[in-house]
């Protein structure tokens, strides 16, 4: 059966121009003039994009003593609802936990999906084990390590396990990735605040100053640099952050920085004068900042020093969120937005003006697909391309609810927000999910995407390396000791 799309605009990370696009067993066949098929979708006044792919979410993760709330079901069909075709999910095994157990875990999470899916694995302790177990992993086609400097006395790596682990990245032809926040700092900060009595949602963000993440950026990108591996920092939330990758570019270092849509459109004020439960549904790490680094952050996707925005998609439920009544640092950090990613990134950047849509398809989508590693079976309209394909429709409108939406939790941290520009047609691998609002993703559509290693390394200082390389040094007159 063939499936055709037709009289709308392609709209590519590098073009935009009129054409139909046929489908036929899952992939994209043919783009071009008058094109027919058995099954024919209506694209008129529309855009035609891949469809999005987000390369952050947590679902159903053990964390901070529950489990996040939505599975891969009605993660991924929340997802879908919103244009998302693919999710990055992270793989976390426990400290002292085999990664190839882990994998195991998450693989059987995953029978529910809608959408197609990978995996980040997350080092969290380090030894011989971890290293063997790295090159296994990679050969099943996880091709990326997370590493939290932050969360101290739980997922935290040090730098000695950092370095060790970033090392083996290079070898593997693997990209690591970083929560980057000094979480020997926090856990200072957070301690001096809960002995003052500051002890609700926004001690959370005094906890974590923005100073905070950009130590943390600096001295992993410096760690990156001295192994030769590129490195991936996940939601990139400040100006600190952004100047040190923009530092590194600039000397030539593959860095690469994930804005979340959250702190490009929520800010601060969002846990000051507002009633426990509204701040700590916003409780995440890093916290929501002021303007001045939402502006930074903007302008980063424009000028392309920042490249990817993710969700961090990790949803708690208000109950959950109360087990930090009395202690924010028991509050579970994060929050949701897989649903609301692209509908709130066309309006807050498309519709102002801040991104072209070439642009908007280059950070939901294209960027993440080159990356990861799976350019172009995901990430374009071409011919032999998984067909994930939206068909975006830039006059739609709807008001954020909780009350609508997929995801399992009980509010919307972007409730109220209207946006413009939503999805008429969803298609994951050439089957049709979203019919504007009628969901029929199915669970189990969804498959594992497997990832080559990446051939990139990082070489901007190999001039540098080889003039202070260790070498023996043949030497006379050594004073004799003791004297
Ligand atoms: O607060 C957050 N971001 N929760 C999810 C886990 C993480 O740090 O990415
Ligand atoms: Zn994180
Ligand atoms: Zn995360
Ligand atoms: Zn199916």
């Amino acid at each position: 059966m063939t499936k055709v799309i037709r009289n709308g605009t392609v709209v590519t990370a590098d073009r935009t121009w009129k054409a139909d696009v046929l489908i036929q067993h899952g992939k994209i066949v043919a783009i071009g003039d008058n094109l027919h098929a058995d099954h024919e979708f209506d694209a008129t006044g529309c855009y035609i994009m891949p469809g999005g792919i987000d390369p952050h979410t947590h679902l159903e993760m053990p964390f901070m003593g529950t489990y996040s709330a939505d599975d891969f079901e009605s993660g991924t069909r929340a997802a879908l609802s919103g244009g998302t075709t693919m999710v990055v999910d992270f793989c976390l095994p426990s400290p002292g936990q085999s990664l190839l157990e882990a994998l195991q875990m998450w693989d059987n999470k995953t029978s529910k999906a809608c959408s197609d899916y990978s995996f980040h694995m997350a080092i969290t302790w380090w030894g011989e084990q971890v290293f063997n177990e790295m090159a296994q992993v990679v050969d099943k086609g996880i091709t990326s390590f997370k590493h939290f400097m932050a969360y101290k006395g739980a997922l935290m790596v040090d730098d000695d396990e950092m370095y060790s682990s970033f090392k083996r990245c290079a070898e593997l032809g693997a990209l690591p990735l970083v929560h980057a926040e000094n979480g020997d700092v926090v856990a200072q900060l957070s301690a001096k605040l809960l002995a003052e009595g500051n002890n609700g949602p926004e001690a959370h963000a005094y906890s974590r100053p923005p100073e905070v993440e950009g130590e943390a950026t600096n001295r992993a990108i410096m760690i990156a640099d001295m192994v030769g591996s590129p490195l991936y920092v996940v939601h990139t939330s400040c100006e600190q952050a952004h100047e040190a990758i923009r530092r590194a570019r600039q000397k030539g270092m593959r860095v690469y920085g994930e804005p979340l849509i959250q702190h490009l459109v929520l800010d601060e004020t969002e846990y000051f004068n507002k009633d426990w439960d509204h701040a700590a549904r916003r409780v995440m790490s890093p916290p929501f900042r002021n303007k001045l680094h939402q502006d930074s952050l903007w302008a980063g996707l424009q000028a392309g020093s920042l490249q990817v925005v993710a969700t961090d998609h990790c949803s708690f439920t208000t109950d959950q969120k109360r087990t930090g009544v009395g202690n924010f640092t028991k509050i579970p950090n994060g929050t949701g937005g897989l649903e609301d990613r692209m509908p709130v990134l066309w309006t807050k950047g498309v519709n102002t003006g801040r991104l072209t849509m070439n642009e908007f398809v280059a950070v939901t989508s294209t960027n993440i697909a080159k990356i990861l590693n799976m350019y172009p079976k995901k990430g374009a309209i071409v011919e032999g391309a998984d067909a994930d394909i939206i068909v975006w429709d830039p006059k739609r409108k709807k008001t954020i609810a909780a009350k609508s939406q997929q995801s399992v939790i009980d509010y919307n941290v972007f409730e109220g927000i209207e946006v413009t520009g939503l999805p008429r047609f969803v298609f994951t691998r050439g089957e049709l999910a979203i019919q504007e609002h009628e969901v029929r993703a199915h669970p189990g559509h969804g498959e594992f995407v497997a990832r080559e290693p990446h051939a990139a390394v990082n070489r901007a200082l190999s001039q540098w390396k080889e003039i202070t390389a260790p070498r023996k040094v043949e030497r006379t007159g050594i004073p004799a000791t003791g004297v």
